[in-house]
């Protein structure tokens, strides 16, 4: 079996993250071409900004030779306080993908177990993320639950 090493994404691995993130919605929702590309824009420069403010970090697998196989994101979002959540903000995390020629050897959960440990070891009690179809086998069994959040379409 191929080996792979995890690390943390720098400012200059950005492009890697808007790749990945692209190639997920292509999976996931397979909006219109023009619409990524713009989607890509703004995602780059939404995340070198909450980069720079320390509020969203992220986590590259590669294979041995350096070429990227998988990646996932954490973003630290505002929330209000309440009752075992006095920090006001809380992990969410996103963009998990791992690159079709490299699945199902636990990249995803490779990337997940240090997103999960980053934020428990900065004391946080509790971390989100919206699980995509595929997600949903890759989250239960490393202790994730369903929750009662709904939304509303306005259209
Ligand atoms: C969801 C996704 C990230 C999973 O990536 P992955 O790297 O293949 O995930 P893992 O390898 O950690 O786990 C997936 C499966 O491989 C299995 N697996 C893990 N390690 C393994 C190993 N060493 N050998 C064989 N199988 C293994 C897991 O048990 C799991 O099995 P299952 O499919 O029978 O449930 C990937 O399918 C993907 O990118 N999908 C499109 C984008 C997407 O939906 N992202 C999630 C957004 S929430």
């Amino acid at each position: 079996m191929p080996s792979f090493r995890i690390r943390r994404a720098m400012s200059k691995d950005i492009d890697i993250l808007v790749r990945h993130r692209h190639m997920m919605f292509l999976e996931m929702a397979r909006p219109g071409k023009e619409e990524l590309r713009a989607l890509d824009e703004s995602y780059r420069a939404w995340s070198r900004k909450m980069m720079g403010r320390r509020l969203f970090h992220g986590y590259i697998v590669t294979t041995e030779g350096g070429e990227p196989a998988a990646s996932g994101c954490v973003w630290l979002r505002d929330v209000q306080p309440s009752p075992g959540q006095p920090a006001g903000r809380i992990p969410y995390i996103m963009s998990v993908y791992t690159d079709r020629r490299f699945r199902r050897n636990g990249l995803a959960t490779m990337v997940m177990k240090e997103a999960m440990e980053w934020g428990r070891k900065k004391g946080y009690p509790r971390a989100l993320l919206h699980a995509s179809r595929a997600g949903r086998k890759v989250y239960p069994r490393l202790g994730w639950k369903r929750t009662w959040e709904m939304e509303l379409a306005y259209e």
